[in-house]
């Protein structure tokens, strides 16, 4: 794997541009680590983080975007609670991003159509489910009805997992970011006002 995150170490800038031009590469790739992001959210008092795929990215609009069911625990805390982090890794280039921002929930609008329409038969099927995710079971067997056990849904079919198909769309307004290197780390971050300013700092 020869992925490298390319930078001018006079211009902190080149950092924010990449991290973004990444990220919207990972979104549209099966292999870029930043594919698989860990999403942390309020409980309460407590943090709570999972593993979520980044589905789509809006650079202009500074969007990261992921699916979820809509009656999975993190829908209920980021509407309680709309301030979220995502943190993604990627151990070619050894480079940690940590994006903070405000997450909404998409049921049965606009955006989650678009993104239901652009989903695959095989995603949708996770979305037809015989009970919530988290309900107590007596064994260990999937949340699917029988006859999806062995095959994917027809178009009718996967039409059912609509209902519980949700778009988090998180709008970020910090990104922080650090390389590993031998010879000693770097590290940048940016804050978002009404423009990007960014500045190196220590790792
Ligand atoms: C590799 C991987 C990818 C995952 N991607 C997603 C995802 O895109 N959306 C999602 O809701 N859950 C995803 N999950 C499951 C979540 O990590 C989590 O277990 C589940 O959504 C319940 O989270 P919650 O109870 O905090 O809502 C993924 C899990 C793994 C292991």
């Amino acid at each position: 794997m020869s992925r490298e995150f390319q930078f001018n170490p006079t211009n902190v800038n080149t950092i924010l541009d990449e991290s973004w031009r990444q990220l919207k590469e990972a979104a549209e790739s099966e292999t870029h680590p930043w594919r698989l992001g860990n999403l942390a959210t309020l409980s309460e008092d407590r943090p709570r983080v999972r593993s979520v795929v980044l589905r789509d990215v809006q650079t202009e609009a500074r969007e990261l975007i992921c699916y979820t069911d809509q009656r999975s625990d993190k829908v209920n805390e980021i509407k309680a609670s709309p301030r979220v982090e995502w943190m993604a890794y990627d151990s070619v280039t050894r480079v940690q991003i940590r994006l903070r921002g405000v997450a909404s929930i998409h049921t049965n609008d606009a955006r989650s159509e678009q993104h239901w329409r652009e989903s695959s038969p095989e995603h949708r099927r996770g979305y037809i489910t015989i009970s919530a995710p988290g309900t107590k079971v007596e064994s260990a067997v999937p949340n699917l009805p029988d006859y999806l056990f062995d095959r994917l849904p027809n178009d009718e079919e996967a039409q059912l997992g609509y209902e519980n198909f949700a778009v988090i769309v998180c709008r970020i307004d910090y990104l922080d970011w650090l390389q590993l290197r031998r010879n000693g780390h770097l590290a940048a971050q940016f804050l978002w006002t009404d423009k990007w300013e960014g500045h190196w700092k220590y790792a």
